[in-house]
């Protein structure tokens, strides 16, 4: 079995390389080091116009904007690709919406989300003239006063909190137990309820220093499924209905749908979808069971069954942009025009995050480190040069990444390892994996890492983040350089009682009074 990964965008392994567009990954590991993140522009680019084309189709009656999260991946070139490709923008930060403006993006399709809201982030948005996206009861006095106070017209949407009733099977974003969608989402921190509308509805409606220009609603990734989609989009246009009464007739000239779409070689939550939990939970009451048995026993059976554990990324894949797009379209119509809201000239917005980066990135690593436990459990480590502390977004959501080696995409896979970070924890990427012969040297390709993990990389243990390079046809450009030992100790400073480096008598003098 050379290797089951569907290849069916910037992707391709040519005589056991992987390539990504024209550049053969190995070469990029020889010149630019490794581990390395590596982005595919052809891949974003082609992402975005599909989520647009295929939006568009579904909503002929108003402009469609795709708004991608800024969150999952805020490089300023990769902002640069998305403006020049005609993308809004949602952030969450200060700093995101800093990023947004520098790289070009028109004000009036930023979405500034989150809450609490500062006052001098909401001055700034005001000052800009982007969309913000009213997520709490407090801010509203603050927009109000603001607004006034500069002499503008804010112009906000409100982010509806619809309750998802109609959708209890479990959420996959709750990796430790089986809560059902409809409650999960609920608790979740964002979103305005309708009593908070109530409450905040008549200031925002009848102020005149503030305009609503639409709404907003964003829900994630509870499950991959379209089904999922359509409940949020029925629970969405219902509850628009039910707000636009309350306002008085308010007719929204723009409604954002949020992300939450699936990438389609869709990694998440092994936690929930994948055996080896499972595995690991049978293996548990046999270690318990065997006990009495004695060691030589108990290990005898042990090693028959850690055996056959083996993690598998999914290989089911998610829905197509396509499909999400015919979904959402067609449930937010139909129930729009249930509520009475006429959609003509009505721009849908959506703003994904996951699917529109999660395939166009990459991260290489390379093999340092084979050790084979064979007593009294036959075991496979592999260590590779980076570590979970640079993929936090996706440990967070549980991920098992697919994964070629970069350079030997064609050999079988007749071993099984667990691939394993640099850190001092476990570290563990890719638990009991298949691999194949598998030397110091050889270079992982972690796929699907494009969303998420690059912005959420740490220095734990003081390791130095890797650096990022975009490939553009068999081009590739470093977008971020490798961090040094400076950058780690930039934000640092010494208290001048503490400027003097000890001597090492003085610390003999310290060890020795503390044997005392
Ligand atoms: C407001 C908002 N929009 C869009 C997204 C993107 O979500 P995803 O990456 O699941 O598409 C997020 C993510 O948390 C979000 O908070």
């Amino acid at each position: 079995m050379p290797r089951r990964v569907d290849f069916d965008d910037c992707l391709s392994l040519r005589d056991g390389h992987l390539f990504m567009e024209e550049a053969d990954t190995t070469e990029l590991v020889r010149q630019f080091g490794s581990p390395l993140f590596v982005y595919s522009e052809n891949q974003l680019c082609r992402n975005v116009r599909r989520f647009r084309a295929a939006f568009q189709a579904g909503w002929p009656e108003g402009a469609v904007k795709v708004m991608p999260a800024a969150k999952a991946n805020w490089l300023p070139a990769i902002q640069r690709i998305l403006v020049r490709e005609g993308c809004g923008c949602d952030v969450y930060s200060p700093g995101e919406l800093s990023i947004a403006l520098a790289a070009g993006c028109n004000p009036e399709f930023i979405s500034v989300n989150g809450f609490p809201k500062e006052p001098a982030h909401i001055r700034t948005c005001i000052e800009q003239g982007v969309r913000i996206t009213v997520d709490s009861l407090e801010e509203v006095p603050i927009i109000d006063e603001v607004a006034a106070a500069l002499g503008r017209i804010a112009r906000v949407r409100l982010r509806i909190k619809a309750p998802l009733s109609g959708f209890i099977r479990h959420s996959e974003f709750v990796a430790e137990g089986l809560v059902p969608t409809d409650l999960a989402a609920l608790v979740y921190k964002n979103g305005l309820t309708f009593e908070d509308i109530v409450e905040i509805g008549p200031r925002l409606a009848n102020s005149k220093n503030i305009e609503i220009v639409g709404f907003h609603q964003h829900n994630g990734r509870h499950r991959a499924t379209t089904a999922y989609w359509e409940e949020q989009m029925r629970a969405y246009a219902k509850e628009i209905g039910r707000v636009c009464r309350l306002l008085g007739g308010l007719r929204p000239k723009e409604i954002d749908i949020g992300g939450g779409f699936a990438i389609p070689r869709d990694p998440f939550n092994a936690a929930t979808h994948y055996s080896e939990p499972a595995q690991l939970a049978v293996l548990h009451v046999f270690s318990k069971l065997l006990r009495p048995l004695g060691a030589r026993v108990r290990y005898a059976i042990l090693g028959f069954l850690v055996d056959r554990i083996a993690g598998k990324p999914k290989e089911e894949r998610a829905p197509t942009i396509e499909s999400y797009a015919g979904a959402c379209t067609r449930a937010l119509r139909a129930g729009l025009a249930k509520e009475g809201i006429d959609t003509r000239g009505i721009m849908l917005q959506l703003e994904p995050g996951r699917s529109m980066h999660g395939n166009a990135g990459i991260h290489l690593a390379t093999v340092k480190s084979i050790k084979h436990v064979r007593r009294p459990i036959r075991w496979t480590v592999v260590a590779v040069d980076t570590t979970e502390f640079w993929f936090t977004g996706g440990r967070y959501e549980h991920h098992l990444h697919h994964y070629v080696f970069a350079n030997k995409g064609n050999e079988p896979m007749t071993g099984r390892a667990d691939i394993v970070g640099r850190s001092c924890y476990g570290d563990r990427l890719l638990p009991a994996v298949r691999i194949p012969d598998v030397e110091v040297g050889d270079i992982l390709a972690f796929l699907d890492t494009g969303a998420y993990q690059e912005v959420s990389a740490s220095n734990f243990n003081a390791m130095l983040r890797p650096p990022t390079v975009l490939v553009t046809g068999s081009d590739a450009f470093v977008i971020r350089r490798r961090e040094t030992e400076d950058d780690l100790m930039r934000r640092d400073s010494m208290p001048s009682h503490l400027a003097k480096q000890p001597s090492a008598a003085s610390q003999d003098f310290v060890e020795e009074e503390g044997k005392d």
